[in-house]
């Protein structure tokens, strides 16, 4: 019997990567309309092209021996930290971020770091020529004979280049440049994308090279397609920032190597990007003293308990629907916070416009800083600036209760780290605390009690 084979063909979502056997105005998955492409499906079986090394069998769960991770520093501090203690070799980590924020130079320095280690690493670049990437290493003094640069978009040809060079690191800037002559659709699409790092995990594994896929963010904050990407890769770190400030966040968002959530921040120089370990002095270096609305509150990011300071600004609104904007914090967050001190807190600000924003554009998340939003609304709103030596933490509920919030000693040691006197924080807190680090601590458990120590 005879079986024709027809080059299947297949079209992808180049948002989420959703596959359809037929052409869709809209992709039921993402939702986004007209994302669907055309893409011949690989002609290479599919299967085993994602599992290293040989054919593998059930393994006895008590006879599985573990290895240490080998690790290896980049001795740039706050990188080897959001890896969780350094490069693990074979591993695979995806860098995303927005053009222009540094994700060249950050890996490009890092390699540098490596190769004066004595070890031979590869900086493939698709989107910069030789001399363009010279230029660059040497503002940031590259200056290692181990340090090879290789301009080049076709997989086939890094793959050789890397067998024969057999490098401890590769970094691919950027993965949506690089295309395999194996996939028909053009670099950057989704097929591509997936299929380029596909075939570079393999390569990673199996010769225990360490991989940083370098790739660019969409206006939806998305790495663009190749979101697919993240569930591939062992570690996704994001690299985020003011592109009008200096300095630059690190942040791991996966890591099968370490803890998420962890963050390292840097300084953009003339000389390349400085690590910067003591964040909460900088993003309060500029801090005005006594000013209404202005409080300093803690965000744990990972291990590091940062302090930040959050501005609101309160007015009187000559609009029927009065202006409430967070840049920073989540709105909806905001929203429910100002109901909670209508209500709760008695303060009336039906007729009030509402700013908040967290200095120096970081992002907080956590609800731990809740009490700080409130605070800072009410010391804006009442005209009473609150002490600057006071730290505020807290979680605020709907019924004006504050809960507890993590590592309250943490906090609490880089508060007194950094100079501050005083912590308001909740009652249950401070029940359990073993050491007060100095500090002067008010405990409290309902919103008006807070508002009240802050603004006395
Ligand atoms: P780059 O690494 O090219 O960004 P990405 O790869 O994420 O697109 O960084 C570009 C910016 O960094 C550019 O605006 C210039 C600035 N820069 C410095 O300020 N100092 C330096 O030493 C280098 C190399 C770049
Ligand atoms: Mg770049």
């Amino acid at each position: 019997m005879i079986i024709l084979m027809k080059a299947k063909i297949v079209f992808s979502c180049q948002q989420c990567g959703y596959q359809s056997p037929k052409w869709l105005g809209k992709c039921p998955d993402c939702g986004q309309w007209n994302s669907l492409v055309e893409e011949r499906a690989a002609q290479t079986p599919a299967q085993g092209r994602t599992t290293a090394g040989p054919p593998s069998s059930p393994a006895r769960f008590s006879e599985i021996k573990l290895t240490k991770d080998d690790r290896f520093p980049t001795d740039l501090g706050e990188l080897d930290r959001v890896l969780g203690g350094g490069v693990v070799a074979g591993s695979v980590v995806l860098v995303g971020g927005d053009p222009g924020i540094g994700k060249s130079t950050l890996l490009l320095q890092a390699l540098q770091q490596v190769s004066r280690q004595g070890s031979k690493v590869l900086y493939v670049t698709g989107e910069e020529s030789l001399q363009q990437v010279k230029l660059r290493g040497e503002r940031l003094g590259a200056d290692s004979s181990n340090l090879f640069i290789l301009a080049e978009t076709a997989l086939e040809t890094i793959l050789e280049a890397a067998q024969s060079l057999k490098p401890r690191i590769i970094a691919i800037d950027s993965v949506q440049t690089m295309f395999t002559a194996q996939i028909p659709s053009a670099p950057g699409s989704i097929g591509q994308v997936r299929e380029v790092a596909g075939q570079l995990m393999v390569h990673a594994k199996r010769t225990n090279t360490a991989t940083f896929l370098i790739g660019h963010v969409t206006k939806e904050g998305a790495i663009a397609g190749p979101r697919v990407l993240e569930h591939i890769v062992d570690t996704v770190l994001y690299f985020e920032g003011d592109r009008g400030r200096s300095y630059r966040v690190l942040r791991s968002v996966k890591n099968r190597f370490g803890s998420t959530n962890e963050i390292g921040v840097f300084e953009m120089k003339g000389a390349g990007l400085e690590g910067v370990e003591n964040p909460s002095e900088l993003f309060l270096s500029e801090r005005p003293m006594e000013v209404n609305g202005s409080v300093v509150v803690s965000s744990l990011e990972g291990t590091r308990p940062l302090l930040v300071e959050l501005q609101a600004l309160v007015s009187p609104s000559n609009l029927a629907m009065p202006r409430r904007m967070a840049i920073g914090v989540d709105s909806s967050r905001v929203s429910l916070l100002l109901a909670v001190l209508e209500r709760r807190g008695g303060l009336h600000l039906q007729s009030q416009d509402v700013f908040v924003n967290v200095v120096g554009g970081m992002g907080l998340e956590e609800p731990a800083v809740d009490l700080g939003i409130v605070a800072a609304v009410a010391s804006s709103f009442k005209e009473r600036p609150i002490d600057p030596k006071t730290l505020v933490v807290g979680e605020v509920g709907l019924g004006g209760e504050i809960r507890a919030v993590h590592q309250p000693d943490w906090r609490l040691r880089e508060a007194a780290r950094m100079g501050f006197r005083r912590c308001v924080l909740p009652d249950r807190n401070l029940e359990r605390l073993t050491d007060r680090h100095g500090l002067e601590l008010t405990g409290v458990h309902h919103l008006r009690e807070a508002l009240g120590a802050l603004l006395s």
